[in-house]
């Protein structure tokens, strides 16, 4: 267990990332970023850590986004500094080498939905709320959540939210498709840690690859997409783990993939 701003804590080959400032809900300052950022690069090229959960300390607020305490103090070019560093860190979050699941506890606001999109799968407990807030900041969304939440539920759908700032309930987010599951009251953790155990289960360069061909596929024309599909497919041919499945199923057993 690593101690800070962030806590990160191993539930067997998956990592759970905790957000560990709930005085101040969660926000995301500077500091909290740059910790981030140096706890991605390490799990980037962990074999052992084979799926990430992210979450937040506290009860109320999965993360109520930038520190806007913080935010207060700063110069212009501090301010940019800070939105710079929020979305390459939100970007490091998306190509992670492991799938991130978002496992949301509370209030998820600005930069804390901006996070949860970054995720690759967001599940909720019962009372966590989610909003883009910015507008009604003076400022808008840009940890990516002009260019995420129209990808998430539609472009129309994505206006009204950022353009009302509107906060909406755990449900409404399910029912338009921003997050993946609602978990039953006190199971959270486990829902999301099941998930996670069991895309933790498959063959790792499969997982990554798959990973891959969704989120750079889901950006281009189809064909260009189905030629990286056929791209990320070749990376899994040589490996053992292909060969170990096909064994194993000729065998009528479960594979065992190491992630060679
Ligand atoms: N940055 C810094 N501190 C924050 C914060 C933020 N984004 N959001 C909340 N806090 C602090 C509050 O200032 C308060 O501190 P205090 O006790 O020193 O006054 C503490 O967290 C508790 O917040 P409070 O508003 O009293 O709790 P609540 O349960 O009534 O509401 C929230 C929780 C998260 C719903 C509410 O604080 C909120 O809406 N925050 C702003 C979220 C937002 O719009 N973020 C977008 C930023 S771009």
């Amino acid at each position: 267990m690593q101690e800070g701003n962030i806590l990160t804590e191993r539930k067997d080959s998956v990592l759970i990332v905790t957000l560990n400032r709930p005085k101040f809900m969660n926000a995301l300052n500077l500091e909290t970023l740059k910790e981030g950022r140096q706890i991605l690069t390490e799990v980037y090229f962990d074999p052992e850590i084979r799926a990430v959960i992210i979450t937040g300390a506290g009860e109320k607020a999965f993360c109520a986004g930038a520190d806007l305490k913080e935010r207060e103090k700063m110069s212009e070019v501090a301010v940019r500094h800070y939105i710079k560093t929020i979305r390459e860190t939100l970007i490091d979050i998306e190509n992670l080498s492991k799938p991130v699941i978002c496992a949301v506890n509370g209030a998820a606001l600005g930069g804390g939905t901006e996070l949860a999109m970054a995720s690759d799968i967001r599940i909720a407990a019962p009372n966590a709320t989610f909003g883009l807030t910015e507008v009604t900041l003076g400022i808008i969304p840009a940890g990516g959540g002009t260019q995420r939440l129209p990808r998430l539920v539609g472009i129309g759908k994505a206006k009204e939210l950022i353009l009302t700032g509107r906060r909406i309930s755990a449900e409404e987010a399910l029912s338009i498709g921003l997050i993946n599951k609602i978990a039953p009251e006190g199971k959270l953790l486990d829902v999301s840690l099941e998930m996670a155990l069991s895309i933790a289960k498959n063959a790792p360069f499969a997982v990554q690859q798959a990973k891959f061909a969704i989120n750079h596929g889901y950006e281009i024309d189809i064909y260009s997409g189905l030629a990286l599909e056929s791209k990320a497919y070749d990376v899994c041919i040589p490996t053992k783990d292909r060969v170990e499945a096909l064994k194993a199923f000729k065998e009528k057993r479960k594979p065992v993939f190491k992630g060679e």
